[in-house]
């Protein structure tokens, strides 16, 4: 799955209706979709997608936050994906992300930061399936 990554746009970013800015951004930089759905995680779902992060301080509020609107998850392709989707979103605080990235336009702190994107080729994978079946990805 080296050429795949996991996405999520936040409820942030959904509530302020940046949807199609930031999908703009993700074609526009050559992605294409390979799975895409507009849903919404139960407090219960959100905790078992961000279990890695159970032992840190800001948990709750990462779990909460993420449970408190729909957001749009996507499985997307394309060459070096990981990497260059991390380059795309830029820094995780949206403070420190650089100019043109979707943080630094869409982001507004470093938990509702607009967009989520797996850190390495494993862990796209297993957010991938966290998501979507078999049938679901074209
Ligand atoms: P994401 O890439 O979705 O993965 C983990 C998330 O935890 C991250 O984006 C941030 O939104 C959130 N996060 C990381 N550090 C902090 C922090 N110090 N305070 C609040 N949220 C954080």
């Amino acid at each position: 799955a080296t050429n795949r990554t996991f996405t999520m746009i936040k409820p942030d970013a959904v509530e302020k209706n940046y949807i199609g800015g930031i999908l703009d951004k993700i074609n526009a930089a050559g992605f294409r979709i390979v799975a895409m759905k507009y849903t919404k995680l139960s407090k219960e779902e959100a905790g078992e997608f961000y279990a890695v992060h159970s032992e840190r301080p800001f948990y709750g509020e990462l779990v909460d936050y993420m449970s408190n609107g729909p957001i749009v998850a996507a499985i997307l392709e394309k060459e070096n994906a990981v990497a260059d989707f991390r380059t795309l979103i830029g820094a995780t605080n949206p403070a420190e992300a650089a100019e043109g990235t979707i943080r630094k336009l869409y982001a507004e702190s470093i938990s509702a930061n607009a967009v989520h994107g797996s850190d390495s080729d494993e862990n796209a994978a297993i957010e991938g399936n966290f998501f979507f079946s078999s049938l679901e990805r074209f």
